[in-house]
């Protein structure tokens, strides 16, 4: 179908009102249904969203869509909520997800999410994250895929795949969804990790790492953007037409329509940007905004600035045909409201299997001292303590609206089941003298630890990252009872570790890992699979080392002497893309096919790796590139490729990466995706440092 053209004709028999109606996002509860039903019916609701659990089943929801359509035209109210990382299943939240270096698993996920959501009367999330973070500090690292810019790409592809469907006709199909990448852009670079701060991001670096994520996600299909609360280099982003227009609408080529955040519209006057309430309309409107979410601004304002011919009535019009081609494209007239709600859906079996699989994928072992893990059947007592000892809803992890908890095993109540002939102790007591007198049970300490999600997600920044308050000081005192302590942290974000680490004989980071949590966790202590995730962020020894992340420009080889600490080294913790298995992995033999490529053509490089331990495992291979020589400063490597091979203990494969332009290219200050002829690096290798390289030259033909 052409949904532009149908929705021309839609536009034709519009009023100004109804028009404008469609870009308002209101926000909906109980209390206010009597004033939302009231402008319904005036054609006055382009879009709502809620927080209240199980919508679709309330009058409320049913009545508004009703009203919807009796008005006017008959529009139907597009239904949007939060359904960020799982509706009824949770799966780990974005960091977890990106931990998995899997997009197909990603795809499969958000298949998942867009048909609870969709059976629940949902059919627009906002999701995915895609803001790259360099600052654990800030609450909302938990959200997006992590620091990496390829990464962030692929897993944005992938999740808009599995939400709205490779086709674009897929998206009318009744177990699909809109999504809604976010935020559109910079956001994750919020000085001092401050959510929603002002940001300066030079135009290369803007261009050339925060901006390919969202190239991706539209190019995948994605109907909507959403923008940031955020000041980019001087603008807000919300009311930038430079960003919007320019850089989403022509160079990115959306064709379906740009939301603002929350207020955002109303917060110009805040910024003093805006003089006031309609001012702020008529600059948001004009910048690019195609609907305004709860801020009001745009249907108390527009009528008047279009009379007064200070917005056209073209840049109205423009913003209505996204919104309804999108709706069409959603096949929103003939959606029926389900009955479905979390009480009356079970999660099947294969569905839970997916989202253990996932929670596994997103599990990073980063110390495993003397193999204590996985346990060994030698251990006859253990003991198991810490703030997630009993947690299920805390393994979900922020933005968690609908998510089932009944039923839904905790680490502990998975690992029951897997030890029976084990002597476990479970102690969750609330204070610590008791919990560590009772450590005399075993040698062994399970100590699950982290962070609430109330410590991260929106709003949640944190100076200090290390270990919520007195988590690490009972870490040590078992330590120094002599105990061995198997660490398993559960977080939204990179925390500082340095403190705890030479007192622990494993850590398991597991992020908020979701519905699966408890079962993959336990299947991961006991060997039963092995961790799957490998580091998508640096984890740094130091807050004072922020920003600290792989694909910097300045190497630090290069300025030994200046770019060092006096204090401290400057290198990370744990690295990214590092995360250890139960067997050991070499690499050999890197071949490039040909030592000279043409531009244009691609260069196929190869590694050897063999399984050098005693079980089978899974290695997650990454290609990172240098361009040796180039006319804009380029990372000292980035990653340009990634594959998960499972391979038996003993055996070797060949894996191998293609690169073309999409990997050698990049964005000039003109925005023109160019290729350089030259020499460039190929670093193939398990994490960012533990790699070993060829090269190749790029000629021209
Ligand atoms: C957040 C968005 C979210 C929106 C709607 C805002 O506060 O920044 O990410 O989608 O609220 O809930």
């Amino acid at each position: 179908m052409n949904y532009i053209n149908e929705a021309k004709k839609i536009l034709a028999k519009m009023t100004l009102t109804e028009k404008i109606g469609q870009m308002n996002l209101v926000d909906s509860s109980i209390e206010k249904e009597e004033e939302l039903l009231k402008l319904a019916s005036e054609g006055k609701i382009g879009a709502y969203l809620t927080y209240e659990r199980d919508t679709s089943s309330t009058q409320a929801h049913k009545k508004l869509i009703e009203a919807s359509l009796n008005s006017g035209v008959g529009v139907p109210i597009l239904f949007g909520r939060d359904v960020i990382h799982g509706h009824w299943t949770m799966f780990p939240i974005g960091l977890g997800m990106a931990a998995s270096f899997n997009a197909e698993m990603v795809e499969k996920a958000y298949k998942i999410v867009a048909k609870e959501a969709s059976d629940n009367g949902i059919y627009w999330t906002f999701t995915p994250m895609m803001d790259i973070a360099r600052d654990p500090r800030w609450g909302r690292i938990a959200e997006g895929f992590g620091e990496d810019t390829y990464l962030s790409s692929r897993l944005a592809e992938a999740s808009v795949w599995g939400l709205q469907g490779r086709n674009r006709e897929d998206l009318g199909n009744s177990d699909r969804i809109l999504s809604c990448p976010k935020h559109f852009i910079g956001y994750g670079a919020c000085e001092g990790g401050r959510d929603a701060n002002t940001v300066e991001i030079s135009r290369n670096t803007l261009l050339n790492i925060y901006f390919p994520p969202f190239v991706a996600a539209i190019k995948a299909g994605a109907g909507s953007i959403m923008s940031g609360y955020h000041d980019l280099n001087g603008e807000p982003v919300s009311a930038s037409k430079y960003l919007l227009e320019t850089l989403i609408k022509k160079v990115c080529g959306l064709d379906g329509f740009i939301v603002s955040d929350a207020g955002t519209t109303n917060h110009l006057t805040n910024y003093r940007f805006a003089a006031d309430r309609k001012d702020a309309s008529g600059i948001a409107a004009n910048s690019g905004i195609d609907m305004d979410m709860m801020s009001s601004c745009f249907v108390e304002n527009l009528e008047a600035l279009v009379k007064e011919g200070k917005v056209s009535e073209e840049r109205i019009d423009d913003a209505v045909l996204r919104i309804l081609a999108i709706k069409l494209r959603l096949n929103l007239w003939n959606r029926p409201i389900s009955s479905l709600t979390s009480a009356s859906y079970k999660i099947s079996p294969e569905v839970y299997e997916t989202a253990v699989d996932a929670a596994r994928q997103a599990a990073v072992l980063l110390v495993n001292k003397d193999s204590v893990l996985p346990l060994s059947k030698d251990i006859r007592k253990l003991y198991v303590t810490g703030p997630f000892t009993d947690a299920v809803k805390e393994l979900f992890g922020t933005w968690v609206i609908d998510g089932i908890v009944d039923g839904v095993d905790s680490i502990s109540d998975a690992l029951k089941k897997k030890l029976p002939d084990t002597d476990i102790k479970f102690n969750t007591s609330r204070f610590t003298d008791e919990v560590l007198n009772n450590s005399e049970h075993s040698d062994y300490v399970l100590f699950l630890g982290g962070e609430s999600p109330l410590r991260s997600g929106e709003r949640n920044s944190i100076a200090h990252l290390n270990l919520p308050d007195g988590q690490e000081e009972q870490i040590i005192s078992f330590s120094n009872l002599g105990k061995k302590v198997i660490l398993v942290i559960v977080a939204g974000r990179p925390l500082n570790l340095t403190r705890v680490l030479p007192y622990v004989s494993s850590i398991l980071y597991v992020f908020h890992p979701g519905t699966g949590g408890g079962e993959a966790i336990a299947r991961i202590l006991t060997g039963e699979v092995e961790p799957g995730g490998r580091l998508p962020v640096t984890f740094p020894r130091s807050e004072g080392q922020i920003p600290l992340y792989y694909n910097s420009i300045q190497q630090r080889k290069a300025r030994a002497c200046q770019l060092k600490y006096i204090d401290i080294t400057e290198k990370p913790l744990f690295n990214f893309g590092y995360g250890l298995t139960y067997t050991s992995f070499k690499l050999s033999n890197i071949r490039i096919q040909s030592n000279s490529i043409k531009i244009g053509e691609s260069a196929k490089a190869s590694i050897l790796v063999t399984n050098t331990g005693e079980k089978s495992g899974e290695a997650v291979l990454q290609c990172y590139i240098q361009d040796c020589v180039a006319s804009l400063l380029r990372p000292a490597i980035e990653l340009k490729g990634f594959k998960r091979v499972q391979i038996p203990y003993g055996e070797s494969v060949t894996v191998e990466f293609v690169l073309g332009n999409a990997e050698l290219g990049f964005y000039n200050q003109e925005i023109d995706w160019i290729i350089e002829p030259g020499k460039f690096k190929v670093f193939i290798g398990l994490d960012c440092e533990n790699t070993i390289e060829t090269e190749f030259n790029l000629v021209i033909n």
